[in-house]
């Protein structure tokens, strides 16, 4: 077993966040394909990991006691790039059984705080219009509504909400 593994079977939170990392992609993908998300696919998780931009991707572990592990070991995840001065939320998802524990709100709190340590001062994404938990999750974390693109979506055709935050810091 890895060293990784066993720290987090023997962890004390129950969903420890790590970087993502080549052998998280399946599972990534797959809670991509099960959350209704704009399809991005293996293969750009895999080139956003190899590229030397400033790729910030993060899982959340599900860890369990070593006898329970299984091939879902991750309950989610988020994906995002600073750039020029400012940090772009691509994708979140957390798997379907594993919502409504805080880990989502986890995550993004993670992702802002590396985003203030690449120096971002603020944070950007888009949400589809009518998806009011994910609205609801950006704004617990401090972000609003500052722009409306119509049609933006695509299957089903749905306007996109921009959200932004200040990164205090
Ligand atoms: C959006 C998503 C990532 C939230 O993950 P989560 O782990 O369930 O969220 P949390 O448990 O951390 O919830 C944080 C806050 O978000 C809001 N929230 C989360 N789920 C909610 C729901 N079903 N209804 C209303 N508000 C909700 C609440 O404000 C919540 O805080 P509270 O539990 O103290 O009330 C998850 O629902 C998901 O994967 N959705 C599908 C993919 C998606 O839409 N991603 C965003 C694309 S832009």
């Amino acid at each position: 077993m890895s060293l990784s593994k066993r720290a987090f079977s023997e962890s004390a939170e129950p969903y420890p966040i790590a970087s993502m990392t080549e052998h998280d992609l399946l599972e990534v993908v797959e809670i991509e394909e099960s959350s209704g998300l704009s399809r991005w696919g293996w293969a750009a998780y895999y080139a956003e990991l190899q590229s030397s931009n400033r790729g910030l991707m993060y899982v959340a572990h599900v860890a369990r006691p070593l006898e329970q592990q299984n091939t879902e070991n991750l309950a989610g995840y988020i994906v995002a790039r600073v750039s020029g001065g400012e940090l772009h939320i691509n994708n979140v998802a957390v798997r379907n059984d594993y919502r409504r524990r805080g880990i989502g709100i986890r995550l993004l709190n993670r992702i802002l705080e590396e985003g203030k340590r690449f120096e971002a001062t603020a944070a950007f994404l888009e949400v589809r219009a009518g998806n009011s938990v994910a609205r609801a999750l950006y704004e617990r974390c401090g972000f609003a509504v500052i722009a409306s693109r119509p049609n933006y979506y695509s299957e089903p055709m749905e306007d996109a909400l921009l959200m932004n935050a200040k990164l205090d810091r």
